[in-house]
């Protein structure tokens, strides 16, 4: 099997992406020597050694969902059962095609089968949408429930994956954004949903004094509720709509609404203070993503670092320009 040597240091960088750009061969284990890891790949990436090892091919949960429908679909349905689901706490919400709709029950109890862990499976009926940003979801298999804990980064977070936005697929970025906040910095979370960015920071960050703003009441309930599971002093929620409230002198902004944040960036302006930094998250061209991503940007601020958060649909990817307020 190949893999391409990366020094320690720049692993988590390195292996997302490689993920990005589909070249991380997922279904093989991540080997550690020295001080280098070596990712399972399936092809160069930039100026990396690639070296050849004996590696087992690991059972990935949906090659195991695979081997559990062998019986049940024929070659190309498997070939259409999309490959990933995304598992939070104990639910696992599953995109199924619609050409396997009839087959769905069997689907959800093959995977309560071959995954313990798994007590809830939600079936996706379309896209995240409207202002809440929610997904509609129905249940298929397990306990009839939409409730669950999920645990990132030593927080716990508690919610309704029907009723708010969740995303496990931000979790890496919310660590790096967690990881550039120094000390006692003012900290304002616009469209905070149950409060991952703020309760990831509040957590490595005890001297900081966070704002989060929500307009979702179910959402603002869960974060609420997250911050006392989490006993955490340092996080005031706003419960309503982020244009209602003022505010000033903030070191930091956080704009985690991919779909619009550009119509919020005045506001996020004039919130952050001079030298503050404005994470502002948006979807753009995955052509181009730096120059689009810029392009829906009028202020002429200093980007101190971008990267492509995640891919997005076939064509477009989420990006985040980290911006600096002029002195
Ligand atoms: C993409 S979600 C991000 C949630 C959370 N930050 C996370 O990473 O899980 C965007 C959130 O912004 C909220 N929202 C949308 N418009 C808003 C507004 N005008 N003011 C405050 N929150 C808003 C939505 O209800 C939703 O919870």
């Amino acid at each position: 099997m190949k893999f391409l040597k990366v020094p320690k240091a720049q692993g988590e960088k390195i292996r997302q992406k490689l993920t990005e750009k589909a070249i991380f061969a997922a279904e093989y284990p991540i080997l550690s020597e020295g001080s280098y890891l070596l990712f399972p790949v399936n092809g160069p990436y930039g100026d990396f050694e690639i070296v050849e090892r004996a590696a087992e091919k690991r059972e990935l949960p949906f090659l195991k969902l695979k081997d559990a429908l062998a019986d049940l679909l024929d070659e190309n349905e498997l070939q259409n059962l999309t490959t990933s689901f995304d598992l939070i706490g104990d639910i696992a919400i599953l995109e199924i095609p619609e050409s396997l709709s009839p087959k769905e029950k069997q689907i959800g109890e093959a995977l309560l089968k071959v995954h313990k862990n798994i007590k809830t499976v939600l079936k996706k009926l379309g896209p995240m949408e409207g202002e809440y940003r929610v997904r509609r979801l129905r249940f298929i298999a397990g306990e009839e429930k939409t409730e669950t804990t999920y645990r990132e980064h030593n927080c716990l977070m508690r919610f309704d994956v029907s009723k708010v936005y969740f995303s496990i697929r931000l979790s890496t970025e919310r660590k790096r954004i967690s990881d550039l906040v120094k000390a006692q910095e003012r900290i304002l979370v616009l469209f905070a949903g149950v409060g991952p960015f703020a309760l990831v920071i509040a957590k490595d960050h005890p001297d900081a004094d966070i704002t989060a703003v929500e307009l979702n009441p179910d959402a603002v309930s869960s974060m609420k509720e997250n911050i006392i599971l989490n006993k955490f002093q340092n996080i005031s929620v706003l419960s309503g709509d982020a244009r209602a409230f003022k505010y000033d002198d903030f070191d930091r902004v956080i704009m985690p609404l991919p779909h619009s944040a550009d119509k919020f960036l005045d506001l996020a302006f004039s919130a952050a203070k001079p030298g503050g930094i404005i994470h502002f998250y948006t979807l753009a061209d995955s052509k181009n993503p730096l120059e689009d991503a810029k392009s829906k940007i009028k202020t002429n601020y200093e980007i101190s670092s971008w990267r492509i958060v995640r891919p997005y649909s076939a064509d477009i990817v989420q990006v985040v320009l980290d911006l600096v307020k002029p002195k």
